[in-house]
């Protein structure tokens, strides 16, 4: 059946990275019998020169529409000045909101050739496998109420709330559980149960749906200790599940130890429609890195490994996923480098030529 792929490319290195994207997918249609439809669409920087806003409404339906959708890049020193309302980070806010993406996927794997380069010891991530599935949509972002408040005594006062339901926690709990059954059969749900009301309902409803995931090992840990056990032996951990505050430092904690920003992919999740589709859309973590846009620098890796999160998670492609990741495996380890992750002895390769190379092993 054709697979509805919606791509943005974005600004800046997105549409350098996005490119090698494309050359992937058409191998995987020509060589592997694949078949998208794949459509075009503007988001953030380049969508407000085109149309004043950063994503349309017609943009934004499309991606409604989709099996899944692609995303480089947005913004840039360009828009820097733009009043919040119409910045190039409000069309990709839109697009989270819209679309209920309340599961965000954040593999930090590392790659064997690349321990050398993690911030830690080359044997603490050697093999390396963690997958942090972060609350995207609610929390203390969110929840209400909130705001700067002037006291009767002069003082100010800024307010958020922390705030989960059942089944905000259940959904985002089920996708974790339902990952862990694809991975190593260990969850680990993260919160502050012992200072934090939110985390206790947390801990008590992840402990309830247990009950549907017996062959799942759970454990329960408080977000600090997990912010300490991510550095101190992070192997021991196979799926992490969390709210939305403790997952954006947990995560951004866990990519340091891989080594480089252009090699990691995310992926969030949505509801499942009745017939089950799920809307999701796929980027890799890094911006659009206006410093080399342009030069045919940057490392496409992070798309690509998005692209094959997408094949796994949105099409059930995990044979096809794995073949994309192991060609990652292979050009890396066979010394084949774009600038960041470039290390002494290796081949240095622009954007195209690393595209080129990850044909070649495809
Ligand atoms: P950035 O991720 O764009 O760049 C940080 C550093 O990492 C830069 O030195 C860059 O050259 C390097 N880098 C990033 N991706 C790379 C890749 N694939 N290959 C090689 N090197 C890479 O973050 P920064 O500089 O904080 O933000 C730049 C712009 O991107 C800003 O306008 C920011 O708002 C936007 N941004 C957009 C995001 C998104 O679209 N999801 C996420 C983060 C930032
Ligand atoms: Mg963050």
């Amino acid at each position: 059946s054709n697979k509805k792929l919606l791509i943005l490319a974005g600004d800046g290195i997105g549409p350098e990275v996005m490119t090698q994207v494309k050359r992937v997918i058409t191998w995987f249609e020509k060589r592997q019998g694949l078949s998208f439809s794949v459509s075009d669409g503007l988001v953030g920087g380049c969508s407000i020169d085109k149309h004043g806003v950063p994503l349309t409404d017609e943009t934004m339906a499309e991606a409604m529409d989709a099996d899944a959708v692609l995303l480089g890049a947005v913004g840039g020193p360009k828009w820097d000045n733009l009043p919040f309302e119409i910045k190039p980070e409000r069309g990709l806010l839109r697009l989270r909101k819209d679309m209920e993406l309340f599961a965000n996927l954040r593999p930090a794997l590392v790659f064997d050739a690349l321990a050398e380069a993690s911030s830690l010891k080359t044997e603490l991530v050697e093999g390396l496998d963690i997958m942090i599935v972060r609350e995207l949509t609610g929390g203390v972002y969110f929840g209400q109420p909130r705001g700067i408040e002037n006291l009767p005594n002069g003082e100010r006062r800024g307010v958020n709330t922390q705030v989960y339901t059942t089944s905000e926690i259940h959904r985002v709990a089920r996708v974790a559980f339902e990952l862990a059954r694809k991975r190593g059969r260990k969850l680990c749900s993260v919160e502050k149960a012992n200072v934090m009301e939110s985390g206790l309902l947390w801990r008590e409803e992840v402990t309830k749906l247990h009950g549907e995931y017996k062959d799942i090992e759970l454990s329960h840990m408080y977000a600090d200790n997990c912010a300490m056990q991510l550095v101190r032996q992070p192997k021991q951990f196979d799926v992490i599940v969390t709210d939305n505050l403790f997952g954006d430092l947990l995560s951004d904690c866990a990519a340091m130890l891989t080594g480089s920003l252009g090699m990691l992919p995310s992926a969030s999740l949505g509801a499942a429609d009745a017939n089950g589709k799920r809307r999701a859309l796929y980027e890799p973590v890094h911006g659009s890195a206006p410093d080399i846009a342009g030069k045919d620098l940057a490392n496409p890796l992070a798309c690509l490994l998005s692209l094959s999160m997408m094949l796994r998670y949105s099409f059930d492609l995990g044979k096809e996923a794995d073949l994309l990741d192991k060609a990652a495996q292979e050009v890396v380890a066979g010394g084949f480098r774009t600038g960041d992750i470039m290390a002494p002895g290796c081949t240095k390769v622009s954007t195209t030529q690393m595209g080129d190379e990850i044909l070649k092993a495809l």
